[in-house]
């Protein structure tokens, strides 16, 4: 196969928790295809990333300033074989020493999961290996059970138990959800339009800066004074847990269609700055209340948890580090390379599944949507 210039090749390596393998040590093989990076990692039940690999398709969409679907399918049947053969010789193995195979079957692009499904699927069915279909979600959901940075003083490494309480983030996805389990996901709050990662990415189209826009506005931010501009704060004065980030947009337009100053770049700093400000007042108001519904309040969730792409924003870490101290909860994020999609995810939600028996047992079709309240 050739991945040219289309593709970037990360090794994302190993990570070691204080478990070492034993006898009874599982190795689950993940694939995740469902967006833009194809990947697939070795993860062991004991929280070990044995080897981690993600081809990913930025090159090839950059120039259209967003995912074209038609262009990632093709992108992920060039790469998929590939990744997986270097992810197995990078953790020294052969596909016969995998015991579980794992793939992201939805929610996402479905010419991409449709890849990644296949290829686990014709191993799992050749080896005679159980299969888990994962819920891309799900594993944005668990990976800090794999590996968190919590902020109670156990550092990078921690895992966090059951039940918490989960900021998903990211570009298709965003929720406020109860995690009392594995398949168990009680929506508390979710976004009525655009995620935040969506905002984060318009932003970023609408001043030139490039996609994905997440990162790059996240950085521009950090030099820019938030107060300048003023964002509205969608829904904050009003009850409840859910979101819309679509105004927050249309003001951004507006603000630009009327401005009559110089686009320098303290402007685009200081506008970055303005509007990640008011997608932080948002998450926090809403996470605020989200801890004084009935429902968390009886569940007692001791930790806080940020998971999905935008939980590599650091001003939203931040902030909800802060909001968990003010309830007298730990705040636990993803290491910063497990937040964006991944394979590692996908083989921990593998392993978590596995565990409790929900392997496929007859076929099944991906699905493009998948709420996580539906498994
Ligand atoms: O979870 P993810 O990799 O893909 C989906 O499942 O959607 O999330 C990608 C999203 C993109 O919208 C990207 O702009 C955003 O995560 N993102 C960030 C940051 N890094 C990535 N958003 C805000 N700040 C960041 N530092
Ligand atoms: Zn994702």
């Amino acid at each position: 196969m050739t991945t040219d210039d289309k593709l970037i090749k990360i090794d994302m390596g190993a990570l070691q928790s204080n478990t070492a393998a034993d006898a009874d040590t599982v190795l689950c093989l993940g694939i995740e295809s469902s967006c833009d990076e194809t990947s697939a990692a070795i993860v062991d039940s004991n929280r070990n990333v044995l080897s981690h690999i993600i081809y990913s398709q930025i090159p090839e969409h950059q120039k259209y300033g967003g995912v074209v679907p038609e262009l990632a399918a093709r992108a992920h049947i060039l790469a998929i074989d590939t990744v997986i053969e270097q992810t197995l010789a990078a953790a020294g193995k052969t596909i016969n020493d995998i015991d579980v195979v794992a793939a992201t079957a939805g929610p996402g692009l479905i010419g991409g999961v449709l890849v990644g499904w296949m290829a686990a699927t014709g191993i799992a069915q050749s080896l005679n290996k159980p299969l888990v279909a994962v819920n891309h979600l799900e594993g944005h959901a668990l990976v800090p059970r794999l590996s968190a940075t919590a902020a109670n003083g156990s550092g990078e490494g921690a895992s966090v138990d059951f039940p918490y309480l989960l900021m998903l983030a990211s570009g298709g996805h965003c929720q406020i959800l109860l995690v009392r389990g594995v398949g168990q996901y009680e929506m508390i709050g979710q976004t009525m339009d655009d995620s935040a990662g969506e905002a984060f990415d318009k932003i970023s189209k609408m001043l030139g800066l490039g996609y994905p826009g997440g990162p790059i506005v996240d950085k521009r931010a950090q030099s820019g004074n938030p107060k300048r501009f003023h964002f509205p704060r969608p829904l904050c004065d009003k009850p409840g847990c859910d979101f819309s980030f679509s105004g927050i947009k249309t003001a951004a337009r507006m603000m630009l269609d009327k401005n009559t100053e110089a686009i320098d770049d303290k402007f685009i700093d200081d506008f970055c700055a303005s509007f990640q400000a008011s997608v932080v007042d948002c998450i926090v108001n809403r996470l605020t209340h989200a801890m004084a519904t009935d429902v968390v309040r009886d569940a007692k969730p001791k930790t806080l948890v940020v998971a999905g792409g935008v939980a590599k924003n650091s001003a939203i870490r931040a902030a909800m580090e802060k909001l968990a101290g003010e309830h007298h909860m730990i705040f636990a994020a993803p290491p910063m390379n497990l937040c964006t999609d991944n394979g590692a995810m996908i083989a921990w939600a593998g392993i978590e599944n596995w565990r409790i028996g929900n392997i496929v047992k007859s076929p099944i079709a991906p699905r493009p949507r998948w709420p996580l309240n539906e498994l």
